[in-house]
C-alpha cells in the first residue's frame, strides 16, 4: 500500500514539472551528466543537455535515451530556460564554464569534486576550499546546493544497485534551494541530510577522497557507498558541544 501512494506521488510529481515546464540543464554528457539526465528526465523535468559538441552521435543517442522530449545544445543555450542547472564537467573544466555562463538566480547542482592524483598516487584536494565554494563565488547570485559528489555515477542511475539504502549529503546557503534538490533527490531513491552551508562542501568532498581510496589501490572489495543514519541522535541530550 506504502509503495502505492509512493508511485503515485511521484507520477503526480513527474506530471506537476512536466505540465510546468520545468527545465533542466545538465552540462556534460559523460557519466554523471547521463545518470543524473535520464533521472530529471523521469521526474517530468525538460532535460536540455549542454555540450561542448551537442551533434556528436554520443550526445544524440543519450538524448534519444533519456526520451521525454530531451534535447541537447551548447552550454549556454542550454542554459537559457533552465530553472536548475546541474554541473556534471570535469573540475578543470567547470571555472571556464561556470564563468561563462548567466546562472544568476538559477539553482545550480554542484557534483563535481575538486580532487588531483597526489603524490601517493590517491586522490587529495585540488584547492584549499572546495568546488562547492568557488562555483558559488563565481556565480554569486546562483543558488549552488552541493549534492550527489559522494555517491558513485552508477548509484545515481540506479540506487538499488548500492544492495540498500544511499545518502546524498546536500549543503548550500539558500534554504529553498536546498530544499527543492531535496526532494528531487529523495525522489531518486535516494536519502538526504542538511549538512549546512556551502562552505561544508570541503568536507563533502573530502568524504570523495576516502570514496576513491578502494578503486586507486585495486582493493575493489573495499569498495563502499555512503549511507547516513538518521534518527540516530539521543532522545534527550543536553551534553551536545565541541570538546573543551
Ligand atoms: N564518475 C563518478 O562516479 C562521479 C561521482 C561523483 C562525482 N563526480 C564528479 O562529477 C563530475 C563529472 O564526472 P564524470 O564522471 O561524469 O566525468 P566524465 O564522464 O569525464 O564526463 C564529463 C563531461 O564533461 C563535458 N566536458 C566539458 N568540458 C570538458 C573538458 N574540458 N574536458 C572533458 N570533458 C568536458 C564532456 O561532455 P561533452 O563532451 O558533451 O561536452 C564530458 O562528457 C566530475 O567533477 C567528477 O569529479 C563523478
Amino acid at each position: 500500500m506504502k509503495y502505492i501512494w509512493l508511485a503515485g506521488i511521484l507520477m503526480l510529481t513527474a506530471i506537476t514539472n512536466y505540465s510546468s515546464g520545468a527545465t533542466v540543464a545538465v552540462l556534460g554528457t559523460g557519466r554523471v551528466g547521463a545518470a543524473l539526465g535520464v533521472q530529471f528526465a523521469q521526474q517530468g523535468y525538460q532535460v536540455v543537455y549542454g555540450s561542448r559538441d551537442p551533434g556528436r552521435p554520443a550526445v544524440a543517442a543519450l538524448v534519444a535515451k533519456t526520451g521525454y522530449g530531451a534535447s541537447a545544445a551548447t552550454p549556454d543555450a542550454a542554459v537559457t530556460k533552465a530553472s536548475i542547472v546541474v554541473i556534471a564537467l570535469p573540475w578543470k573544466a567547470t571555472e571556464a564554464m561556470v564563468k561563462s555562463l548567466d546562472l544568476a538566480g538559477r539553482i545550480v547542482i554542484d557534483p563535481t569534486n575538486a580532487l588531483t592524483i597526489g603524490p601517493s598516487g590517491l586522490m587529495e584536494m585540488a584547492v584549499e576550499t572546495s568546488a562547492g565554494e568557488l562555483i558559488q563565488s563565481w556565480a554569486p547570485k546562483a543558488k549552488v546546493v552541493k549534492a550527489f559528489n559522494t555517491l558513485g555515477f552508477h548509484v545515481m542511475a540506479n540506487p538499488a544497485l548500492a544492495g540498500g539504502p544511499v545518502t546524498s549529503p546536500l549543503a548550500g546557503d539558500d534554504a529553498d534551494a536546498k530544499r527543492q534538490v531535496g526532494e528531487i533527490v529523495r525522489a531518486m531513491g535516494i536519502e538526504t541530510v542538511d549538512v549546512g552551508p556551502i562552505r561544508n562542501a570541503r568536507a563533502l568532498e573530502a568524504m570523495a577522497v576516502l570514496y576513491m581510496v578502494p578503486y586507486l589501490t585495486g582493493n575493489r572489495e573495499e569498495a563502499f557507498e555512503y549511507y547516513l543514519r538518521k534518527g540516530a541522535a539521543p532522545k534527550q541530550s543536553e551534553g551536545v558541544r565541541p570538546a573543551q
